[in-house]
């Protein structure tokens, strides 16, 4: 991927993008435009928060008349511009997502999709409708080790796929950051975690089982550990206050004060100012007033600390998923793919094939050619990657190069609602199972039976 589609974007003008959300995403994604200034050149942008936009704005040199406080201003406008970057909190994706497509513009989304499986159907209808093209930040799907795992499993390598084991662990401080103390904390306010995070691993499974349809699927989880009742005797409810938080390893005075002293004020430490970049003074005002101070057993955090998911597809296919928030791994994914003529191990560096016959084992590692700008902070790359096949796509008007297109990506969105399904009802959720169920409900249940 990238060579033949760069070339081919070479001929052409740079794809003309807006940015809706100039936060951590909107910001990384932009800067594809500094890396191939003749492919991509971002002409606008929308958040509400001015330090969020007023930076990008300067970054791309975008007009005062092209910089926006909200996106409803953006599409009241003629279009001016070929494709968005939808990159707003979770529960702000469907509206925008439909209204830009109704406008024309090729669409790049964060993912989750949105919150709810009639959302998700109602923006690929739009996009469809609409005759744009819509690539969901799946980002896993163009990290070049794990494309890798599909390009061997659908040589053959291993046969049939018979059985999927697949984990992924959060890591003991991202989850902290992100789902006790952060913006992914509350289903209310962005929504559960099995969306939140992985329906990135969900999407992978699907992708691995090939075009068999899911049949049955179940799934257990619940909130463990960051509760009111595990709090250690004597703590505080900020750490900075905290008599005992040299002995947690959650204390914010670790996770951020600690590593903005050491010069880091990158991820984690950057999303905790949200109005001024991170020094010392301001990390230490945002952990005495802000979200990211508080205590881990203090917080009104409901999602899942763990996770599982099996999974029954068509031919007998089974998968088995984890997710884990208490790992020293931060989100590197272990996959074992065991198939009739050999098994397939992934450890979050290489990939690795054993042949039953030969019982010899191949090792892959592909270079990931990633400029350094997005190596640091991409996914290990795969953002790089992800917004070099949408701008190859929508330069040459060839959605085929986007690996995270609307359809397979609803079919495993909506795997992941039948998923939580099961957890919150306590019982197999056989799919395609539409009795009972109200009339969108089966509308997204036909359309899973008739992948
Ligand atoms: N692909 C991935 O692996 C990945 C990783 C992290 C986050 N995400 C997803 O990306 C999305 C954004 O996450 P983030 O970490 O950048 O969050 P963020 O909070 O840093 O950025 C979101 C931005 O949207 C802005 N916003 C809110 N309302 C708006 C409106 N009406 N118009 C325009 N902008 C508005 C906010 O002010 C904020 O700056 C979320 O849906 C998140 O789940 C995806």
């Amino acid at each position: 991927m990238g060579q033949n589609s760069s070339q081919g974007a070479k001929m052409t003008p740079p794809v003309r993008v807006i940015v809706v959300g100039a936060g951590c995403r909107g910001e990384i994604y932009s800067k594809f435009a500094s890396v191939h200034p003749d492919r991509m050149k971002v002409v606008g942008v929308a958040d509400p928060r001015k330090f969020a936009r007023t930076k990008l704005q300067q970054q791309h040199k975008i007009t005062d008349e092209n910089t926006f406080d909200d996106w409803h201003s953006i599409v009241e406008r003629e279009k001016f511009a070929d494709a968005v970057l939808i990159c707003t909190p979770d529960r702000l994706h469907k509206e925008p997502a439909v209204a830009f497509a109704k406008k024309g513009y090729h669409i790049l989304l964060e993912k989750p999709m949105a919150t709810t499986a009639e959302d998700c159907t109602a923006i690929v209808e739009a996009c469809t409708q609409s005759g744009v093209m819509l690539s969901v930040g799946h980002v896993l799907r163009y990290d070049p080790t794990i494309h890798k795992i599909k390009e061997l499993v659908d040589s053959g390598v291993i046969g049939d796929v018979m059985h999927i084991q697949h984990l992924e662990p959060v890591g003991f401080y991202h989850f902290a950051h992100s789902f006790v103390r952060g913006n992914w904390r509350n289903e209310a306010e962005s929504s559960f975690v099995l969306l939140a995070k992985s329906c990135h691993d969900i999407d992978l499974i699907h992708n691995w089982a090939g075009a068999r349809r899911c049949v049955k699927v179940s799934s257990f989880g619940s909130v463990s550990h960051f509760q009111k009742d595990c709090k250690p005797k004597g703590a505080a409810d900020r750490c900075l206050d905290c008599s005992v938080e040299k002995h947690c390893p959650y204390s914010a005075r670790k996770i951020y004060l600690d590593r903005v002293k050491q010069g880091h004020t990158g991820w984690p430490v950057s999303v905790i100012c949200p109005n001024s970049l991170p020094d010392i003074e301001s990390v230490t005002e945002a952990l005495r007033t802000g979200p990211y101070g508080r205590c881990v057993y203090e917080c009104d955090n409901d999602v899942c600390t763990n996770q599982v998911v099996n999974i029954e597809f068509e031919g007998g296919l089974t998968a088995a998923f984890s997710m884990v928030a208490f790992t020293e791994e931060v989100c590197k994914r272990k996959t074992t793919i065991y198939g009739s003529k050999g098994e397939l191990s992934y450890d979050g560096h290489e990939v690795r094939v054993f042949d039953f016959l030969t019982q010899r084992s191949t090792k892959h590692k592909p270079h990931s050619n990633t400029p350094w700008l997005f190596g640091m902070s991409g996914h290990g790359g795969a953002d790089y990657h992800l917004m070099d096949a949408f701008i190859s796509a929508v330069a040459s008007n060839d959605p085929s190069l986007i690996r995270s297109g609307p359809v397979e990506t609803l079919l495993s969105h909506l795997l992941v609602f039948e998923a939580e399904r099961s957890r919150l009802e306590g019982r197999v959720v056989h799919c395609g199972d539409v009795s009972g169920r109200d009339d969108t409900e089966k509308h997204v249940d036909m359309k899973m039976t008739s992948s």
